[in-house]
């Protein structure tokens, strides 16, 4: 079969619900992936930055194959010898009391709104059905129908409702607004992302995300950080909070914590705000299973031993540096923090990101547009400085081809 062969069987008998690159990948190591005809291409997407760790790590793939050989599901109905060992590891690595293990970051997103409300009916003292939660424009948290309630891109939302209700949209970056939108008392959280990823990597300012943690303690309301896709050292800490020192009282994970080699997700707060949810009120089949367990442990582990914090911030830099000095016609803005990073393309005689994305396909990279006229450069963390440069000149190959 041939990838136009794949690519026919998958329009033929799969949902249209993505756009993908005209690529069929059948093999990744590392930074790289190969197509079913044997070509190797540099992954600048990272699979959304779930894969930081490199595709199919070694020891993720061991870990996972050790405890599949082993015991693989037990549902919460039982105790499982890992969760435990899982639950430990993540909260004592992040500095929270407790965890509650998921499988997507839809879910880990529904499961933090979740106990948002929950501490707001029982802790803060908000009235039955009042509370409200504070989220901002341009948003990506998932695709569940109360996910796309909060959208303010009708792609995301248009012809899903009726929407559910109890969501307070406010602009990004904007500390007036929050700040009139948490003085209301009903509100019971604010829920954010501390960079923009899919909406095309906006980056707020430098202060935000403290103003936000302090308008949040002022009022009494719960700060939610999404760092499904900031998180795990994608921008080049091992949480986009921490660039501002700043502790949500609810973080959300997912993509990373797994390195790509399982689907994990999970919520981490303290006390006060987990111990809201009492047995039978919330859960998941999968949901801290001992294979999701065993990956998870070894996928942040690796983020350690391989310093892949130091490593995000440095070849960050490189790409940024690199991509700042190329004079493109194409070339609007580069910007973006540690490996999250992005290019706005002006376009061009007709020719646009996606045109863009098809010619660095050509030469060996693949990355994917978001949102019409930006395309988002996000490799494994694990890229060294020679991949980087090689892979920067292959991009830079491709915006000339269109001068
Ligand atoms: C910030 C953020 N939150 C939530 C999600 C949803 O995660 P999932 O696709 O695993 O449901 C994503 C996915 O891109 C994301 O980037």
């Amino acid at each position: 079969m041939t990838t136009k062969d794949y690519i026919a069987r998958e329009n033929q008998y799969g949902a249209h619900n993505y756009h993908p690159l005209p690529v069929v990948l059948e093999r990744g190591e590392g930074v790289f992936v190969w197509d079913v005809e044997g070509k190797k291409y540099y992954d600048f997407l990272s699979a959304y930055s779930a894969v930081n760790q490199g595709h199919c790590h070694p020891r993720l793939v061991k870990a996972l194959a050790d405890q599949a050989g082993k015991l693989a599901l037990t549902s919460r109905a039982f105790y499982n010898n890992k969760l435990g060992e899982w639950e430990e590891y993540i909260t004592k690595y992040f500095g929270f009391d407790k965890m509650l293990p998921m499988n997507s970051g839809a879910e880990g997103v529904e499961t933090a709104l979740k106990l948002a409300r929950k501490w707001g009916y029982k802790v803060k003292g908000i009235a039955r059905e009042k509370a409200k939660i504070v989220v901002c424009n341009g948003n990506f948290h998932g695709r569940t129908i109360t996910i796309v309630s909060m959208s303010s891109d009708p792609d995301a939302y248009n012809e899903y409702g009726p929407y559910t209700p109890g969501f307070v949209n406010i602009p990004y970056n904007d500390v007036m607004a929050l700040e009139d939108a948490l003085s209301d008392p009903d509100v019971a959280a604010f829920l954010a992302e501390p960079i923009q990823a899919e909406a095309g990597v906006f980056v707020p300012e430098d202060g935000f995300l403290r103003a936000a943690r302090e308008l949040c303690d002022q009022y009494n309301v719960l700060m939610i950080a999404d760092e499904i896709q900031t998180g795990i050292a994608r921008t080049g800490k091992m949480l986009a909070v921490d660039h501002e020192n700043v502790r949500p009282d609810i973080l959300i994970l997912g993509k990373a914590i797994s390195g790509g080699m399982y689907p994990i997700s999970c919520v981490l707060a303290d006390d006060e705000v987990m111990l809201t949810i009492k047995p039978g009120e919330h859960g998941s089949t999968y949901g801290g299973n001992p294979i999701a367990a065993a990956v998870a442990i070894e996928a942040l582990q690796i983020i350690k031993d391989e310093k892949l914090e130091e490593n995000s911030s440095k070849m960050g830099e490189l790409f940024r540096s690199s991509m700042r000095s190329f004079v493109s016609p194409f070339i609007e803005e580069v910007r973006g923090k540690g490996l999250l990073n992005a290019i706005t393309i002006r376009p061009n005689n007709g020719k646009e990101a996606w045109d863009v994305c098809l010619a660095m396909k050509e030469h060996g990279v693949i990355a994917k547009p978001t949102h019409g006229n930006i395309i988002r450069f996000t490799p494994p963390l694990t890229i060294n400085e020679e991949q980087m440069k090689d892979a920067i000149g292959k991009i830079q190959k491709a915006f000339k081809e269109f001068e």
